[in-house]
């Protein structure tokens, strides 16, 4: 293994699209940020320069961080921000972990234009559990705001108001050819007629689920979250912020250009945003006055199409390996009527530290009433506000039933959780019932990931092993929903072995 070096400069850069220019955050002046490679059990570190007037800090989303959660990167959970003038060189081993994942800004809003990709290869010499592509191309959706998007999320929490919706989708940067006034024409995706290329689709968007889809060609899904599923065929991929999906793609099409689009998803009663962010496919050769060859996105409530999707993916390669250890598993449900509050200084560091009256632990095990999903907002819609986390014994199995209530929206979540890959076993529509549901999970081959989506109306059931020592967050990766308050915290003991506790933090570590 190899120790990889990069340098990120956190500046300002004007920006370009849809006709209208403004100053945006970026890596090293970049939308979207640096592609960071690295392999299976390599260590990276990267130096984040902040040359901004924000504080920053950058989370490698999905990068388990065994042992190292001063480099997880969320503000004032694992680090306090990184001030500007200020530097802070993140540190980890990827242990046992390959395939594409993403970075990003984990403060204020900044994500949406401080992202990127993250692909970790496997070994030297270890192939993929599938035909070796010719070529593989990283594909980065996003949205984009004509605004400021720092000012709109601060008047929408002073108008107590949803924020804007965002005035396009991106493709690697641009809107696309079809979109109003992009003058770049839009992303291009070189092909050579009988080649097969893996496309390693990563979802960096603030707050919505995109539909994935190429005109006239197959996807076959070969891995979600950087874990490999059973490879399935399919028109359309269906994929919620944070979440990353590769696909293979044969240009069998001979000739031509075809039309690639990401639309959005949305499982809500509201017409919410229906600009298409659109790119070419194009056959290396043919003249470009051919006609691209184009197929409607799915419409925005395709709610059967996105389900029939999540529904096929499944776990790749060993049998579930902690899936039937549910003995003495708990059952604890997000996020119980307790509205997080952000600290500010950093719970990671109150709990290596003990400081004091930063956190406490009483995170209710279950909802305080007895919930029952019924299609509208229960009534117990009061709140306690706190930063309470909730405590894991060392190497315990946890089991986490996510309900859906409806009351920030009826929309899907997806819930991302930090430090851990976990197995989603169960889903449902409607109220989970521990007695019937539970005798229908999957626990032979569950989709391993990192971020999954809760059902408008439902639940899922995820399972994992708390063997990863700190303190790890968990929030809705639709931003709008982590600022509103639906977020929270798991606290891992130490373990008693030799290797089974958190590491001291890196001398560099930011100050509150
Ligand atoms: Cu991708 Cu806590 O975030």
């Amino acid at each position: 293994c190899r120790v990889r070096h990069y340098k990120f400069n956190v500046v300002m850069k004007n920006s370009t699209k849809l006709c209208s220019t403004k100053p945006i955050v970026t890596v090293n002046g970049r939308f979207p940020g640096p592609t960071l490679y690295a392999r299976e059990d390599d260590t990276v570190l990267v130096k984040v320069v902040n040359h901004v007037k924000y504080n920053v800090s950058i989370h490698w989303h999905g990068i388990r961080q065994l042992r190292t959660g001063w480099a997880d990167g969320p503000a004032y959970i694992t680090q306090c921000p990184i001030q500007p003038g200020q530097t802070y060189i993140y540190n980890f081993t990827i242990t046992g972990q390959r395939g594409t994942l993403l970075w990003h800004a984990h403060i204020l809003w900044l994500r949406s234009t401080v992202h990127g990709a993250l692909v970790v290869l496997p070994k030297r010499g270890v192939p993929y559990p599938f035909p070796q592509p010719h070529k593989e191309q990283v594909i980065v959706l996003a949205e984009w705001w004509k605004s400021d998007t720092e000012a709109i999320i601060n008047q929408a929490l002073k108008s107590g108001l949803a924020p804007n919706v965002s005035d396009a989708h991106t493709i690697n940067g641009q809107p696309g050819p079809v979109s109003n006034c992009s003058s770049l024409g839009g992303y291009t995706l070189p092909v050579v007629n009988g080649k097969t290329y893996l496309l390693r689709l990563i979802n960096a968007a603030l707050n919505e689920e995109l539909f994935f889809k190429i005109a006239g060609h197959k996807l076959t899904v070969v891995e979600v979250d950087a874990t490999y599923v059973k490879p399935f065929k399919t028109d359309t991929v269906v994929i919620a912020p944070g979440q990353t999906t590769n696909v293979l793609v044969t240009a069998d099409q001979n000739s031509g250009k075809y039309l690639v689009a990401a639309s959005p998803f949305m499982d809500a009663p509201v017409a919410v945003d229906n600009v298409t962010a659109t790119a070419t496919l194009h056959y290396s050769g043919t003249l470009s006055s051919t006609r691209t060859t184009v197929t409607k996105p799915p419409p925005q409530n395709a709610t059967a199409v996105a389900n029939n999707f999540t529904d096929s993916l499944r776990l790749g390669i060993n049998p579930c390996p902690s899936c039937k250890a549910a003995n003495g598993s708990r059952v604890v449900a997000a996020i119980n009527n307790v509205t997080f509050v952000m600290p500010t200084t950093a719970l990671l560091q109150a709990h290596f530290f003990s400081i004091s009256g930063v956190f406490t632990t009483d995170f209710p095990g279950n909802p305080p009433n007895t919930f029952n999903y019924t299609g509208t907002a229960p009534a117990n819609l009061a709140t306690t506000n706190g930063t309470k986390v909730y405590r894991l014994a060392y190497n315990s199995t946890v089991q986490l039933v996510l309900q859906d209530t409806g009351i920030i929206a009826p929309e899907n979540h997806p819930v991302h959780l930090h430090g851990f890959n976990f197995f989603a076993v169960g889903k449902g529509l409607g109220n989970y019932n521990p007695k019937t549901d539970q005798k229908k999970f999957n626990l032979v081959d569950p989709v391993e990931r990192n971020t999954i989506g809760v059902p408008s109306g439902g639940w899922v059931a995820i399972r994992f092993r708390a063997d990863n020592p700190g303190v790890w967050f968990m929030h809705c990766h639709l931003e709008v929903h982590t600022t509103w308050g639906l977020k929270m915290a798991f606290l891992v003991d130490n373990g008693k072995g030799p290797n089974e506790s958190l590491l001291p933090p890196p001398s560099d570590l930011p100050k509150c």
